[in-house]
């Protein structure tokens, strides 16, 4: 485990370092939870720095960009407004930054919900949380790519559930079949694992982080709990007001959040496979290690890390290894694409 008190240490090294007044960020999913703690963390010790913030309104957000810039008045916030669960709206966020920037060093990713019941159908034909948490992400790390790897020391995060990896219809990717909030979840999951095991083959110079970042007191389950409706919506409001409150107690702060998530976005705890440059991040604290890449040959990791709740490696759990022998990552890939392409013409 990574102690607090180290990313601290981390956090304040890296606001001490050369590069922080270049630096452009990403942030997808920023206006509430871990990826605003991040996004708060971000403001706090880039000084200068900019950041796009991609959300569904400008207005509910410029409380929060008043006080990023009140936080940081040399840095810049650019929101972009739109609603990224459809793939043309990525596409076209994306080149919003494109125009703009020669280079992108940290995409955070965390938006999302969960909700009880069956497929929520986008106009582009894909579940709109499995969109949110898995296809958008990784449109945006797809259309992004060219600006990574301009970054000395790129950084891919998606916050989500590292670690937890299971079994997965590798028939059924888009989860069409007996479709539950719960396996799209799953899905999601390990489709993310894969896929950023298949880029960083042929994006060596790029960090890909997937981590699951344990409770976080942000109302995601408070909200998750007043979607489910029928016999189970008495348990569900049983829990949501007796037991939610106790989990609370003991579930990570959003700005403990945040404070973690900045050092994923920095820390040269977490090396790409083959850096461009000597820098890989903020010199590591005494106490910290390199954490360990989730596929390791000859001693050299792949550069994508699995993290749990404290930023350790999570360790390979049963499917990956499989699934890695059986060239699944290929698949998903592949399939990915051929789903976004679908999604384009059926939006044309
Ligand atoms: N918090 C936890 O304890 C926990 C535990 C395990 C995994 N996770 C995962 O970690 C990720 C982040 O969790 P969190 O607790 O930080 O979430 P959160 O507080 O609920 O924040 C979610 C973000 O997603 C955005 N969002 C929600 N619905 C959207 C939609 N239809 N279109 C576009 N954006 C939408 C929200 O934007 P608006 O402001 O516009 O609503 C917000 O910025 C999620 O994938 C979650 O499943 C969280």
């Amino acid at each position: 485990m990574v102690n607090i008190n180290l990313i601290r240490k981390s956090n304040l090294a890296f606001k001490l370092s050369g590069h922080v007044s270049s630096l452009v960020a990403v942030f997808v999913g920023a206006t509430s939870g871990i990826g605003l703690g991040t996004l708060k963390q971000y403001a706090k010790y880039a000084q200068g720095g900019k950041a796009y913030i991609i959300g569904r309104s400008k207005s509910a957000a410029q409380p929060l960009l008043d006080e990023l810039k009140e936080s940081n008045p040399t840095g810049t916030f650019e929101f972009i407004e739109t609603e990224i669960s459809l793939i043309k709206n990525v596409d076209l966020a994306c080149d919003q930054i494109k125009t703009k920037e020669k280079k992108v060093d940290i995409l955070f990713m965390s938006p999302g919900f969960l909700a009880w019941g069956g497929r929520i159908e986008s106009a582009e034909g894909i579940d709109v949380p499995h969109a949110l948490r898995y296809y958008s992400r990784l449109r945006f790390v797809y259309n992004l790519l060219p600006l990574l790897t301009e970054s000395p020391s790129p950084r891919v995060i998606s916050i989500l559930a590292g670690g937890k990896e299971s079994a997965i219809d590798i028939n059924d990717l888009e989860v069409h079949n007996d479709f539950t909030f719960a396996k799209a979840a799953a899905n999601g999951t390990t489709q993310t694992t894969l896929a950023f095991e298949e880029l960083a083959k042929s994006y060596p110079s790029i960090t890909f982080i997937h981590k699951y970042p344990g409770f976080v007191d942000t109302g995601v389950i408070g909200r998750f709990l007043s979607t489910v409706t029928g016999p189970m919506a008495i348990p569900a409001t049983i829990a949501k007001w007796a037991v939610l409150p106790i989990v609370n107690w003991f579930s990570t702060t959003i700005d403990e959040a945040g404070e973690r998530g900045l050092f994923l976005g920095t820390s040269a705890r977490f090396p790409p496979s083959n850096p461009k440059t000597d820098f890989v991040g903020v010199e590591l604290p005494q106490g910290v290690e390199v954490a360990s890449a989730s596929v390791v040959k000859d001693g050299v990791g792949n550069g994508v890390y699995r993290l749990g709740p404290l930023d350790d490696s999570a360790p390979d759990g049963d499917v990956l290894p499989g699934y890695r022998l059986d060239d699944v990552g290929k698949r998903v890939w592949e399939e990915t694409q051929a789903l976004w392409d679908r999604c384009l013409s059926r939006a044309a």
